[in-house]
């Protein structure tokens, strides 16, 4: 019988992916995938620290494994990425878990079948977090989570050090993937039957920058823009301020990349973005999205927003509120600031008090939902172009997909929509979805 593995995974989508290069690299080495823990032989877990909360939720998960690991003494417990890469973590995590076997950092999830074997043959617990810029590893194995939706690293770590941000402390410097080596995959996932690209980076604008040959992140759209049967291109995370007009020209005259912008603004206030140090102004901010609304007659704009920076006053507070307002965003990702620790912002004075954190983010969380159902109240009647992902969260009868803008729309059907472009009428909106009707049978 073959020994089984389970990856968790906290955090982002690049997190996500890379979880999928681990139970790639897990299969490899002869592994077979198992939803129960307890009948594991290795568990992996993938993590996060982009606020604390999640680092909290690790610690406690890792903690309750030590039961499995007393009854089952051969279980393999590894614990990697962004969280272990912090300085001082690994030692921590050592002492406080030491049922813990291996500690990987971000820069070596390719090492894993090495630090498994030594692992199963005993010893001491491994711990690998040096930093390690050199080459991008490529060809490893990926076991992908779906087979319509593929996403595909274009670019590893983060030159922009915001001051409240840990990523590029623990996931180094900007990196890219060759143009060749992105093609290749994009390809192989075309023929595989895949039908949306999902492509990831820290800050996708900056795809490129470090290449003798100029090439950037619109040449890349172009080169790959309605090949293979790929439907949809989209991308994440974008910087609002090198989002070029270049760009979005390229991304109009496309034929698959989505018109849905995701730019984060994280505040209103010229004054706390400059603390943030984003690089743009809120006046600047709202001419690019002015820009991008005035190129595409149907687009989407979310953005991430975070309440409570140091020095954040009220008035710099209403300020984001203000300019929600004027924004008129689709959707807001809205987080409670969490001081890290390595990070400029964690020095700073006036760190704002949690119960007024709170506040602040359930005024913002109000103002938005009631913009965001507005915006989706306006799609009633209106036809649109769905990808069916699979059935909705709450029933098998209804299926339930996302349109270019990437608003997810809920409609009566049977599973053999799944994979395929549906023509749906919106009858209904919601603060997060859409209902609707098919009008056509998949082609
Ligand atoms: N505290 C709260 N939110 C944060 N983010 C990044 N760092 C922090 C932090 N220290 C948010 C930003 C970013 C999103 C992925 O997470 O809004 O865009
Ligand atoms: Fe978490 Fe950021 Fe790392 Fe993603 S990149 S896993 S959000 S710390």
């Amino acid at each position: 019988m073959k020994h089984k593995y389970q990856v968790v995974t906290f955090g982002c989508q690049m997190n996500e992916h890379d979880s999928e290069v681990l139970a790639g690299t897990m299969e490899t080495l002869g592994y077979e995938h198992s939803e129960d823990l307890e009948k594991c032989d290795a568990i992996i877990i993938n993590t996060c620290c982009v606020r604390e909360s999640a680092e909290n939720r690790i610690l406690g998960y890792v903690g309750n494994l030590k039961r499995l690991k007393r009854i089952k003494p051969g279980l393999v417990i590894a614990i990697g990425g962004c969280m272990v890469q912090q300085p001082g973590m690994a030692e921590k995590i050592r002492k406080r878990a030491s049922h813990v076997d291996i500690i990987f950092g971000t820069h070596h999830m390719h090492r894993l079948p090495q630090l498994i074997t030594e692992a199963i043959n005993g010893g001491e617990v491994q711990i690998n977090i040096e930093e390690n810029e050199g080459e991008i590893p490529e060809n490893l194995p990926i076991k992908r989570q779906g087979s319509m939706k593929a996403q595909v690293t274009i670019m590893y770590g983060c030159n922009n050090f915001c001051t409240y941000c840990i990523v590029p402390y623990v996931r180094g410097r900007e990196r890219s993937r060759a143009p060749e080596a992105i093609q290749k995959e994009i390809a192989a996932l075309g023929r595989e039957g895949f039908k949306e690209i999902m492509l990831l980076g820290q800050n996708v604008n900056s795809y490129g920058l470090d290449f003798e040959v100029p090439f950037d992140f619109a040449d890349l759209l172009k080169s790959i823009d309605g090949k293979g049967g790929i439907e949809r291109i989209r991308y994440m995370t974008s910087h609002p301020r090198d989002f070029t007009s270049k760009l979005i020209d390229t991304i109009a005259g496309s034929k698959t990349v989505c018109e849905h912008f995701h730019l984060p603004i994280q505040a209103g206030s010229n004054k706390i973005l400059k603390l943030m140090n984003r690089g743009y102004s809120r006046e600047t901010y709202l001419s690019l999205i002015e820009e991008i609304r005035k190129k595409f007659s149907l687009c989407s704009i979310t953005t991430d927003i975070i309440v409570g920076f140091p020095g954040e006053t009220d008035q710099d507070f209403t300020d984001t509120l203000k300019l929600m307002k004027e924004a008129q965003f689709d959707a807001a990702y809205t987080f409670l600031y969490s001081s890290r620790s390595g990070t400029p912002a964690a020095k700073m004075p006036e760190q704002i008090p949690l119960n007024v954190k709170k506040e602040r983010l359930q005024m913002l969380m109000e103002i938005q939902n009631e913009i965001s159902l507005s915006i989706n109240q306006k799609l009633i009647g209106q036809t649109v172009e769905i990808l069916v992902e699979g059935e909705s969260k709450t029933s098998d009868q209804i299926m339930s997909g996302r349109t270019r803008t990437n608003k997810i729309v809920n409609f009566p059907g049977d599973k053999n929509t799944v994979g395929k472009l549906i023509h749906v009428d919106i009858k209904n909106a919601k603060t997060w979805h859409l209902e609707g009707k098919m009008i056509n049978s998949p082609q």
